[in-house]
Parts: structure tokens; sequence; C-alpha cells
């Protein structure tokens, strides 16, 4: 189908195909919210669709809404300034201090502060301003749509996953992702982890369940992907993906929960029995880039270690080939050794991401002779 198909000509496809039912898997936000539209057509014709409700979709999909919906329900998100493209161009009522009034606000928030389009996702259109001089520049510049001045957080990215439908609700393990920069960063040019992490987890346990709450609240029916930002046992909320996202295969290896199962579960009636246990980590899980899959280093490394994917991403036109393996939390030790006796035949990926999933699991490298910490 093509990517822009409409709603109307979306259920047309599925009630002539003959559905019994529909899980809506689409990406990005925008496309989950025609598959919420999607959903209520299907309704009329009596095809059921694991999906969230339209308003639950539609606070999710934008993220001043969503910013709004998190500081009403009590969550941590940083401070922001909502700029209405419209007056910054001069479209209808004209109002002359509205520029001072961003600089005033953003001047309160504090510098540095992120530009970042309500829509649109994986970073497109955000851009780090570090002062009064830089954010007047960009302000002066043509914009496509409102956008948020959002305070640059510091510390460490992170997502995690909720599933589920009728008040049941399983959170994920969080899935890591390595320190914020003062701009977006591409997640897929870095490791990505699981792993028992004893403080952080300790900080986490409450928010998993404020998330189920307002889980309950908005009537989620299917999955929603959290990325946020951990710093001195405060988690941030940047934003609500109203969808399966680059998290869902990373969670659903280390909690050995799969949340494509509930999702089924949720469609066939039969959930919660028997899927809802909590989710927890029962092993490490790792995604990382590497150089190529040749056949040869897909042989050794699908022999040597847990592989559950080896994929190539292709963002933009650009290929990036990477892999998920998982280790057992028991075995945790010697996986440096193994990827290090890979890395010595195949040299599949840079020598730091080594020393960097040494540190993660939590051993000692013996890899990256002086590879640097
Ligand atoms: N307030 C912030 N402080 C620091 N980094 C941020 C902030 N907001 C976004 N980022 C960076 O930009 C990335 C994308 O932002 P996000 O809000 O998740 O939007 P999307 O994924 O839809 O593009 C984040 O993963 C993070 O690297
Ligand atoms: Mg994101």
């Amino acid at each position: 189908m093509p990517g822009d198909i409409s709603a109307g000509d979306l259920a047309k496809k599925v009630i002539e195909w003959g559905a019994d039912g529909v899980v809506s898997l689409s990406i990005a936000d925008e496309n989950a919210l025609r598959d919420a539209v999607v959903k209520r057509l299907l309704k009329t014709v009596d095809i059921a669709m694991v999906g969230h409700t339209l308003g639950a979709t539609s606070l999710a999909a934008n993220k001043w809404d969503t910013k709004a919906l998190l500081d009403r329900h009590g969550f941590d998100t940083p401070p922001g300034v909502l700029v209405d493209n419209d007056v910054l161009a001069g479209r209808g009522l004209a109002i002359p201090a509205y520029v001072d009034s961003i600089l005033l606000q953003v001047a309160d928030i504090g510098y540095p502060v992120i530009s970042k389009p309500l829509w649109d996702c994986m970073g497109v259109g955000m851009v780090a301003l570090s002062d009064e001089t830089e954010l007047l520049a960009h302000l002066a510049q043509p914009h496509h749509g409102n956008f948020i001045l959002e305070k640059c957080a510091t510390g460490e990215i992170c997502s995690v996953e909720v599933v589920g439908a009728q008040g049941h609700y399983l959170v994920q393990p969080v899935v890591w992702q390595g320190p914020a920069e003062a701009g977006p960063v591409f997640n897929f040019g870095r490791l990505r982890y699981v792993t028992p992490r004893e403080a952080e987890d300790r900080a986490f346990a409450p928010l998993a369940e404020k998330l189920k709450r307002l889980s309950r609240q908005l009537d989620i029916e299917g999955a929603i992907g959290l990325d946020m930002i951990y710093e001195n046992g405060i988690y941030q909320i940047l934003e609500i993906n109203p969808r399966v996202t680059g998290t869902t295969v990373p969670c659903v290896a280390a909690s050995g929960v799969n949340t494509y199962d509930c999702l089924l579960s949720i469609l066939n009636g039969t959930w919660p029995a028997g899927i809802h246990r909590e989710p927890a980590v029962e092993r490490v899980c790792l995604q990382f880039p590497v150089r190529e899959l040749s056949p040869a280093f897909v042989r050794d490394v699908t022999q040597e270690l847990d592989v559950v994917r080896t994929q190539t991403l292709t963002i933009d036109e650009t290929e990036y080939p990477n892999m998920i393996i998982t280790c057992e939390l028991g075995d945790r030790d010697t996986l440096p050794a193994r990827l290090a006796s890979l890395q010595q035949r195949h040299e599949f990926t840079d020598p730091a991401l080594l020393a960097q999933i040494s540190r993660v699991v939590g051993v000692a490298d013996v890899s990256a002779k002086g590879a640097g910490n």
C-alpha cells in the first residue's frame, strides 16, 4: 500500500480483504493517528482493531499536547514554550510583543533550549540553541509549523514501553541509549541496551506505577513508547509515541514478555489471562551497529552468541547494519571475551563500542587494549 494512503482507502482495503481483526503497528505518529481513524471506520462494520482511541493517539502524537498531559498528571518533563508559527510569521492577528514574550519565557527556562517540531520523529527538524542571539536567528527563519522551545536536559537517554488494554498494563524494562547531547541523538549509531541497574531500576519503580495509572486513565489499547532522559534519580519524559517503536524488540528480548503476543491477545479477547506477568530483566539485551553483515560474520555470530536479529535499517537512503543479541544474566562475564574473539576474526564493529559493552554489562574490559574508556 502507498505510505500516504488515506484512512478511508485503508479501511476499504481491510474490509475488502475480509479481515477478522486488525492490530495497528504503524509508525510514525502521523500513521498511528491515521490508524486511530481507521479503527473508528472499522467499528461501523464490526471489525475489531487493536489501537488507541483517537483522543489518546492525538494527545501522544503531538508533542505539545503530550507535554500538557504529562504536566497535568504530575510527571517530570522539561519545561518548554510553544511557538505559534502563524503568529511568528505575521499571519492573522498582529501580536507586537510576541517575539519578546518568547524571549522572556525562554530566558526564564534557561539556555540551552532545543527547538522541536510538534510532529515528526527521529529528531527531524530539531536544533539546539545556546543563547538569545541563536534563538533570535532561529525565530527569524521560515518554519514549517508550530514548534516547542524546550530546556535541554542532561543525563542518559532511555525509553520504556507500556502495553495493555482494559485496565491491565505491563511496563517493559527500560532500554538505555547513552548520554543526551545538546541536540537530537541518532540512536542507530549507538549502543542500546537493557541490563539490571540497581539505582536506576529503584528510581523507575514508582514511575512504572504512575504510567500504568495514566494508561488506565487514557484507556490505552496496545503499546505506547516513552522517550526519557534520566539523571540523579529523575526520569524526565520527552515524548510518548502512541505505537510500537525501536524500543520494542530490545525490551521484549530482555523480558521474554512479547509485546506482539500481548497485542494479539488483546485482539482475540484473551487479554490479560495467560500473558499478564510483570516483565523483568531476565537477560541482557544489546543492540549495536556493525560494519557489515557479511555471510561469514552472520554465520559465526549466530553460532557463538544468542542473536535475536540482524537487520539493515535504511534511513534517508543510508543503510545502517546492526544486530540485537541477548545474554543470560549468569553468562555476562563471558560476553566481552566472546565479542573480542569475533572482533579478531571479523572486525565487525568499533573497538570503543566493545569497551562500552564491557562496561554496561558490568565486567572488566578484556577486548579493547588501548581503546580507552
Ligand atoms: N529536552 C531535551 N533535552 C536534550 N535532548 C533532547 C531533548 N528533547 C529531545 N532531545 C533529543 O532529541 C531526540 C529526539 O527527541 P524526541 O522528543 O524523542 O522526539 P522524536 O523521537 O519524535 O524526534 C531525543 O532522543 C534526544 O536525543
Ligand atoms: Mg523520540
